[in-house]
């Protein structure tokens, strides 16, 4: 099952890490992050180890347990949550690019784009789920998510056909995290899942994981609800904050019943 993980999320890593680079030097990227500097670059640092993400006193965020913390990484337990997602998930070689898509649908929905004209606040993260492609020079697959505020949750307003958005309500789900500070780019998302991935080797979650990432990558995830992204970018701030800036790669995944031996394992620790 390690074999597994590290094979399967590895060979679509090596993809993505492949393409970004060859699309950082297609084109220039023209996100603010060349104007982001050194002491900007620190402050980032420290907002990456505080264990609540700044932008989370000003905005709601979902609310999770904290399971186990590591010094490169979190196990996290979400409750059953609503996010508003792009429906069907956008095609593109650009991260960067699908996520700004998703997000301007996303921003129309909360200004009053949707069934009740309603305006909806902000919150963190946007969420942008990846299922990497396959071979060279195909787009990957983004669904790019908002939490739905806790007053929203039980119904939230339909969005507005043009916008292609639906709220999904997620199941209990788990969640492997790695913070990183600074901004997210199409070059820099490999190496950080990479590195998750690295951290999570080994440790008592590794099997949950790489069954969950199996079934995604088998195409077990058209149910209603599921996401089918093998990892996911979470960001914390918009463009042009450039102080404590957060961001996470997260890696979701069901844990069974307390029976599941790798679940008793964890109690041990
Ligand atoms: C999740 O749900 C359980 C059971 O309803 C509750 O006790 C717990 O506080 C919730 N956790 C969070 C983080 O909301
Ligand atoms: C794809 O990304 C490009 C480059 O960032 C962007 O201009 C374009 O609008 C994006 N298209 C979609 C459908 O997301």
């Amino acid at each position: 099952m390690k074999l597994n993980l590290a094979v399967g999320l590895s060979i679509s890593l090596l993809f993505f890490i492949d393409h970004a680079h060859q699309r950082a030097s297609a084109f220039r990227v023209t996100w603010p992050s060349s104007r982001y500097r050194e002491t900007e670059r620190e402050q980032s640092q420290a907002a990456a180890m505080a264990e609540v993400a700044p932008s989370c006193k000003s905005l709601e965020c979902p609310a999770y347990e904290s399971i186990h913390r590591d010094k490169d990484y979190e196990i996290r337990r979400y409750n059953g949550t609503v996010w508003m997602s792009t429906v069907p998930p956008i095609k593109n070689i650009s991260f960067v690019g699908a996520t700004k898509t998703g997000f301007l649908s996303l921003f129309d929905y909360i200004q009053g784009q949707n069934t009740e004209q309603a305006k909806v606040p902000m919150t963190a993260p946007v969420l942008t789920g990846i299922f990497p492609s396959r071979g060279p020079f195909c787009e990957s697959s983004f669904v790019v998510s908002f939490y739905v505020p806790e007053k929203f949750q039980e119904k939230p307003p339909e969005a507005e056909k043009s916008l292609a958005l639906k709220a999904k309500k997620w199941d209990i789900v788990y969640a492997a995290v790695r913070r990183f500070g600074g901004y997210v780019t199409d070059s820099n998302i490999g190496e950080e899942a990479a590195k998750l991935q690295a951290s999570l080797i080994d440790t008592p979650w590794a099997d949950a994981i790489s069954k969950s990432q199996q079934r995604i990558a088998e195409g077990h995830h058209d149910r209603e609800g599921k996401d089918p992204s093998l990892f996911s970018v979470a960001q914390y701030n918009s463009p042009f904050e450039f102080k404590n800036r957060v961001n996470e790669i997260w890696m979701l995944f069901q844990m069974e019943k307390l029976t599941h031996p790798s679940h008793r394992s964890i109690s041990h620790i």
